[in-house]
Order: structure tokens, then sequence, then C-alpha cells
């Protein structure tokens, strides 16, 4: 007998999945799922995950794990709250109620502690939804590190004697830093936890992380010897992280944010029945520092198949980018009312515009939002900028992508164009 196809299905990575009414993957995304550029030689994205995996040397390095979690594992084991807005169809992008792109790394966390690795680093893929602008872009990379000791004498030495090396190191450096305290009201000790043991884990995470940001920035084009790496640690909150922090680089002239981090919140390593250790845990954004250290203009780029782009890098090397020709940009405005009492969130207007135009769609902006007094409906005007990174676009061409932005609307949502 013939495998009977469900008819409301989807394929993702080369498998059939049930849709339902939480669907809202669309064909741009799943054509991103096998690309995997942090894997691929000489892409600056490869270049940067082993950069950061050479600081880390008797860590597990991971980058081949399904982007396909479940809620369950993104958010419920690491004790975000039921209401998070992160779990809305309108942010995440879900192949049906019980399987969805994962956001971040950090949802691997807990299956990896229960694998039973203590020093590990995993690099991937993370999908969020997103306005398109040169430096968004619905799919991107993350890489994530973790340590956890065991929470006894034996434990905290190991700790301590890695301070000791990693401090003695970085009193050797020419690094600036601002630090706040590794425990304060808003960013308090675990109850499960000894004050004592947190402080070593905070200091340890935050030697281990100056050290990191030294490999990466220091002696680059625009860092001089005179000049210190100037590292900036800021209070934060992450729901399976307590104390937690962010951490900035001044580099060229701004504060760029790096990464999040914190003390793995108990509950979390309980989940993984890794109860009688603890640790730390953090999670950075390789596109945005990428970016910096290569001289990446817009975040498309890494997604470019021209050989004018590829061909500028080695696996190893980082170099200053050097621009091809810019483009001249295309504008078009598209308005619209909505049907009655219906609204249109921003990330269901770009990821039709993605689905439409792809990577030829530089920037899209809400240029006007109005709602009629009388009949409260409802209208909108989007201007969508379109050029190529790697021609020149042609006004007609423009005008027929428009064209079919402007169908897919109507049919998708029922607008009426102005
Ligand atoms: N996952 C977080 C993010 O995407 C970063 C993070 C990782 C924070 C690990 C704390 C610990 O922003």
């Amino acid at each position: 007998m013939a495998a009977q196809r469900p008819s409301h299905c989807v394929t993702v990575l080369g498998e059939q999945y049930p849709t339902d009414h939480m669907t809202n993957i669309s064909p741009t995304i799943v054509s991103k799922l096998p690309l995997k550029l942090h894997t691929q030689p000489s892409h600056p994205l490869s270049t940067l995950r082993a950069l950061i995996e050479s600081h880390f040397p008797t860590y597990a390095h991971l980058s081949s794990l399904s982007p396909l979690v479940t809620p369950y594992q993104n958010f419920d084991l690491l004790s975000f709250p039921a209401d998070h807005p992160g779990r809305s169809v309108t942010d995440s992008y879900y192949v049906n109620k019980d399987l969805m792109l994962r956001t971040h790394t950090s949802a691997h966390e807990v299956e990896v502690f229960e694998r039973g690795e203590t020093k590990w680093l995993l690099t991937a893929d993370v999908y969020r939804r997103d306005e398109i602008d040169g430096s968004h872009y619905p799919v991107f990379h993350q890489t994530e590190g973790a340590r956890i000791v065991s929470a006894n004498p034996a434990g905290m030495k190991e700790i301590e004697e890695d301070n000791e090396r990693l401090a003695a190191h970085l009193e050797r450096s020419n690094i600036e830093i601002e630090d706040v305290p590794h425990l304060s009201p808003i960013n308090p000790c675990q109850p499960a936890h000894d004050p004592k043991h947190t402080e070593l884990i905070a200091k340890n995470l935050k030697l281990s992380l100056n050290s990191l940001m030294l490999h990466l920035f220091a002696g680059r084009v625009g860092a001089t010897a005179q000049n210190p790496l100037r590292v900036r640690w800021i209070e934060a909150t992450f729901p399976w992280t307590t104390p937690s922090f962010e951490v900035e680089v001044f580099f060229r002239g701004k504060w760029l944010e790096i990464l999040g981090c914190g003390v793995i919140y108990q509950p979390t390593l309980d989940n993984a029945n890794v109860s009688d250790k603890l640790g730390w845990a953090f999670g950075l954004g390789l596109e945005r520092i990428a970016m910096v250290l290569y001289s990446i203009p817009d975040i498309r780029l890494f997604w470019s198949q021209d050989p004018r782009f590829l061909s500028q890098f080695k696996q190893g090397e980082i170099t200053t980018f050097k621009p091809y020709s810019k483009y001249p940009a295309c504008f078009k405005d598209v308005s619209f009312w909505l049907p009655e009492g219906q609204g249109l969130h921003e990330n269901d207007f770009c990821d039709l515009v993605r689905d439409v135009a792809g990577d030829v769609v530089e920037d899209v902006k809400l240029m006007d939002n109005f709602t009629h007094p009388k009949t409260n409906r409802k209208s909108l005007c989007y201007r969508i900028n379109y050029r190529s990174m790697d021609r020149s676009l042609s006004n007609d061409e423009a005008n027929s992508l428009n064209a079919q932005v402007v169908s897919c609307l109507r049919d998708r949502f029922g607008v009426e164009i102005r």
C-alpha cells in the first residue's frame, strides 16, 4: 500500500510534518535550514566559530544539532514563563504546535548536560521572526558555551585554580574592565547555592569571557597597542541564569553588545539530571561580531553565493571585506486597507516580502499607520527598498516583484490596495 500522505503537511529537512493552527514556517526559511554557514569552510562565520573554539581547546565542540526542537526544550526546560512573548507565532517559527525552530542555542543546554558534557561549546543557526534591515535577518548564528563542576570542595578547588591562572593572564594584558558586583539585590544568589560558590563561579565566568574578548578583539585593525581593549559588564536577567550579565566591547568607536551569560539556574541542571553540579553558561551572536571584525556592511551578505563575496575569505583568517559596487536602490510604497477589525503584524508583512523577493529586499519601513475615525478601518503604508547586492535591478523587475507582493497581500490577508 502506498504511504498515506497527510493532506496538510510541510517538508522540513527531508521529513514531512503535519501542519496546524501554529504553522508559520515559510519557504524562505525552510530553504535556509540545510545551509549551516558556520560549518562552510572559509566562510567568515566558520572562521569565527573556529576562533572561539580555539580559545577553549579542552571543551567539547558541537556544531551539528538539528534546528528542530520542541517548545518544551526551547522554553519550558529553561524556566521561561508560560506567557513569555518569545513563544508567540509572531516572534518564533513553528512547524506545528509541537515543533519549532530553536530561537537560541540555549535550547540545547539541558540535553548536552544530560549527555554528561561538563565543558562545551555549541554553534548553530537560530531563527527569530523580525523586521528587515541591514542588521536583522530571520536566521543568524550563535555559539553557546558552558562549564559545570561538582558542587563540592574538589569542584571549587578546580575553579579557584583556574581563576588564578586566568587572572594572571589578564593582568599581563592590555584590557580595561568596567565590572559590576558578582551578586547584588537585583542579581541575587540562588536559594540552592552557597554565595561563596556563586562568587567563585561568577568570577570564573567573567575571567573566561574577558579573556575570550581579548582573543577576539585585541590586536585587530583599529585596536592599537596603546589603547586598552574596553569591556563593560552589565547586570541582566535570563530565566535560566541567576545572577545574569551582558557583555559589551568598545570597538572602532562604538559599544557593541556581544553576549548574554550567567550562573545556571539550578532547576535547569536538575532537568538535566546533574543536580550535584553548578556552573555558568553564555551565548553570543556570531553575525554581529563578524560584521565588525570583517567590516561586512549588510547581514544579507553572509548568505551570498557571489564569488566576489566568498572568494575574499580564507578559513582561519580575518581580513577586511572589500565591498564591490553598490547597486542603486529602488523604493516602492505599498498602501492598503486591512479588513475591518483585522491587524497585520510587521513580521507577517516582512515574511511575505521575503517569500516573494528574497534577499533582493534591503529594508522595509512602516511609513504610515492610520485608523479611519468613522469606519475604524486601519490603513498601513510600507516602503520597500529593493536592491540586489550582486547586480543592478531594473525598475521593471522591481515593479514586477512589488506587484507580486501586492497580489500575495490580497490573497493572504484580504487587504484592499489604496
Ligand atoms: N540565549 C541567550 C540569548 O539568545 C543568551 C544566553 C545564553 C544568556 C546563556 C545566558 C546564558 O540572548
